[in-house]
């Protein structure tokens, strides 16, 4: 299978790199790579949201902004890759088209690519370009909820939405640099136009995570076009 992981900044980098964290992912993507492509597009953490609002303060633009969270990513990236050694690409792309030159035997990391998305949408893009069979958003959401579950006590988890509904769920949420929803705008049109099969799941829970690529029953949410 094609594989496209999205790490979120938030379990990769909740204060600044987590190690611990780091060590075990890479050996989950060490032997999910053993007979399948893999692609892992990390975020920016909580070191990108405050390089951001440090620029934002002393009168960025947003763009500039982005282009500070990007750079945040891409050294998340340098972290993972490095980790992974021989099994990564030693390059990390700056470009959907470069990274889908490169995908293939070794595990790809990359972060950011341009201005005005998310990592997330980096992650849907590059899985389009390359086919892939499986997106998998990980991060510290463990599954779509039928109401935001940072405001709501009684939101309940969703074991299938459908990319339509979805769409109208993350209506109306943050579009700013280090603001971006559960899945930003870009992920979300890609994943439709391409009925691109997506899993949402807590990426801490790597046990889960194997469960769900291997098709077996999990804790998240599937979701479909
Ligand atoms: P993310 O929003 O993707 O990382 O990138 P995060 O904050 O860690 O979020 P999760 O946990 O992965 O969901 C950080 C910031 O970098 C900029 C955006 O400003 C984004 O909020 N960015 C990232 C871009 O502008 N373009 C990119 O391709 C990637």
């Amino acid at each position: 299978m094609k594989i496209v992981f999205s790490i979120g900044g938030s379990i990769l980098a909740p204060e600044g790199v987590d190690g611990d964290y780091v060590g075990k992912v890479s050996s989950f993507l060490s032997g999910i790579s053993e007979g399948n492509e893999v692609a892992v597009v990390v975020g920016g953490g909580r070191p990108a949201r405050e390089k951001i609002s440090v620029a934002r303060a002393k009168g960025a633009s947003w763009a500039e902004c982005d282009h500070v969270g990007i750079l945040a990513t891409r050294e998340n990236a340098r972290v993972l890759a490095d980790a992974l050694g021989d099994l990564a690409v030693e390059a990390i792309p700056e470009s959907i088209h470069e990274a889908a030159s490169l995908f293939g035997d070794r595990i790809l990391v990359m972060g950011g690519t341009e201005p005005g998305h998310s990592t997330d949408a980096v992650a849907c893009l590059l899985a389009d370009w390359v086919k892939a069979d499986l997106f998998v958003n990980a991060s510290n959401v463990d599954a779509v909820y039928d109401k935001n579950p940072w405001e709501n006590d009684d939101a309940k988890p969703l074991e299938e939405i459908s990319v339509d509904d979805l769409i109208v769920l993350l209506e109306g949420e943050g579009m700013n640099a280090g603001e971006y929803p559960l899945l930003d705008h870009v992920a979300l049109k890609v994943i439709k136009r391409s009925s691109i099969r997506t899993l949402v799941l807590d990426g801490r829970d790597l046990g889960n995570m194997r469960s769900a690529i291997e098709g077996r029953p999990f804790k998240g949410t599937s979701v479909v076009s």
